[in-house]
């Protein structure tokens, strides 16, 4: 069972992250091979980072450090579900990536971004580098999602077509595929 938790970047007022989320939540329930937990970050709530100590060492002072810490530990792979603010990832993201260290390495990431004419695009190119300094795995399939409030309807579900439902599939894929490949990494001593 691969335990999967997907992240929800945003958490302004009125956000529309968890519109997208939740169909991405419902997609994966095709998957059983795949455990699913939905961590959003308005209801984790965690200050501006606020540990006297490097990450890597682990060294966690906070009781809300050590239960992202837990959460984030306990995962095998990833989803990120982000807006792009100002050409970038909103900061509530980079926070929680930067609580941590060891707990996000070598574990595979997919990428779900939504804007305007971008799609997101510009924010997970971003995202990426700070990603790979924690030796995780953006796998390539991401999704990007063009005017998304188009896919957004009046009951406030999104209600995505072929295509999008064809990357989301295949980004979930490759997540599986470097699942393993990583997995075996996390068992050996390297890190
Ligand atoms: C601070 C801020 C900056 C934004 N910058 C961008 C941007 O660079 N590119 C883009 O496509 N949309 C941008 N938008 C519009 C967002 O795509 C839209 O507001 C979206 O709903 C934000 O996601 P959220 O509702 O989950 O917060 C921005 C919105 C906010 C609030």
């Amino acid at each position: 069972m691969i335990q999967l938790k997907l992240i929800t970047a945003s958490t302004r007022e009125g956000r529309k992250g968890p519109t997208v989320s939740a169909w991405v939540l419902e997609l994966l329930k095709q998957y059983q091979d795949i455990e699913v937990e939905h961590l959003d970050l308005k209801v984790i709530n965690l200050p501006f980072m606020d540990e006297p100590h490097h990450p890597r060492l682990g060294k966690y002072t906070h009781e809300h450090t050590k239960r992202w810490s837990r959460t984030i530990a306990a995962a095998d792979a990833f989803i990120f579900v982000t807006p792009e603010y100002n050409y970038g990832f909103p900061a509530t993201l980079k926070n929680a990536i930067d609580y941590l260290f060891q707990e996000w390495q070598y574990k595979p990431v997919g990428l779900v971004s939504y804007g305007g004419i971008a799609a997101g695009t510009r924010c997970i190119q971003l995202l990426k580098p700070v990603l790979s300094a924690l030796k995780m795995v953006a796998v390539t399939e991401s999704v990007n999602i063009p005017f998304f409030t188009k896919y957004i309807n009046e009951d406030e579900r999104f209600v995505s077509d072929e295509s999008l439902d064809r990357a989301a599939h295949a980004m979930i894929a490759e997540l599986i595929k470097w699942h393993g490949a990583l997995s075996t990494i996390r068992a050996s001593s390297m890190h």
